[in-house]
C-alpha cells in the first residue's frame, strides 16, 4: 500500500510522526511537510525534519509542484494530513491547489482515493465547520485529533497512540496501538 502522509502547521505534529513510525513496514510512505509544519515539528517534539524524513520511502518539498504526487497518474492509495491546519482544510474545501499538499489532496479527491484530514483546533468557527462539512460530503474522512478516554490513558503516549491507531484503522491497516472499547460495567455483572 502506498500512502502520502502530509504534516501541516497545526499543533500536534507528534500525531503525524507517530503515524509515520506506525506505518513503517506496513506501507510505503511519501512524506510532505509544510514550512510551518517543519517549524512546529522542531518546536513541539525537538525532532529534526531531516531525521524524520528518513523514516519515509521518499519525501518532497511542499513547494515542489513538479513532484509525481501532483499528478493524477501517480500511484498512491490514500493520503492522510496529520495534523491538518484549518488553513489547509479551507484551501482543499475550496479547490485551491497552491502547494504540493493541497494539490495532492485535490488529486486524491478527483481520483476518488481515500483522503483523511486530522484537524487540531479549538474552538471552531463557522467557516471551519462549513469547510469540514463540505469535505465530509465529498467523501473526505474528517477525523479530529480528539483522543478517547475509555482506554484509561496513563500518559501522553497513550493519547497520541489512540489518534494514530484510529487513523491506521481508517487506512485499513491492522494495528494494536490503542486499547479498543470494552464495556467494563458489563464485565462486573
Ligand atoms: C505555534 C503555532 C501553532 C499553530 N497551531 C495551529 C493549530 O493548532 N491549528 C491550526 O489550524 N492552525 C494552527 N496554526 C496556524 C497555521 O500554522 C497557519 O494557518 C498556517 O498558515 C498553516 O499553513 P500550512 O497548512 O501550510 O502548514 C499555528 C501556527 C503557529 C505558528
Amino acid at each position: 500500500m502506498r500512502v502520502v502522509l502530509a504534516i501541516t502547521g497545526a499543533s500536534g505534529v507528534i500525531y503525524g510522526v507517530k503515524l509515520l513510525e506506525a506505518l513503517k513496514g506496513k506501507a510505503e510512505v511519501s512524506l510532505v511537510v509544510s514550512d510551518i509544519g517543519k517549524k512546529l515539528l522542531e518546536d513541539e517534539t525537538g525532532l529534526k525534519y531531516e531525521n524524520v524524513k528518513r523514516m519515509a520511502a521518499d519525501s518532497y518539498e511542499n513547494s515542489d509542484l513538479f513532484s509525481p504526487l501532483a499528478s493524477g497518474s501517480s500511484h498512491f492509495d490514500a493520503m492522510a494530513i496529520v495534523p491538518c491546519s484549518i488553513s489547509t482544510i479551507g484551501k482543499i474545501a475550496n479547490g485551491i491547489a497552491d502547494d504540493l499538499i493541497t494539490r495532492t489532496a485535490l488529486v486524491a479527491m478527483k481520483e476518488r482515493r481515500k483522503l483523511i484530514v486530522v484537524p487540531r483546533e479549538m474552538p471552531l468557527d463557522a467557516i471551519a465547520l462549513e469547510n469540514m462539512t463540505r469535505l465530509a460530503r465529498l467523501g473526505v474522512i474528517v477525523c479530529p485529533a480528539a483522543p478517547a478516554f475509555y482506554g484509561r490513558p496513563e500518559n501522553l503516549d497513550d493519547l497520541v497512540n489512540f489518534v494514530a491507531g484510529r487513523i491506521m484503522d481508517l487506512l485499513g491497516i491492522e494495528n494494536e496501538l490503542y486499547e479498543r472499547y470494552q464495556n467494563r460495567n458489563k464485565e462486573k455483572v
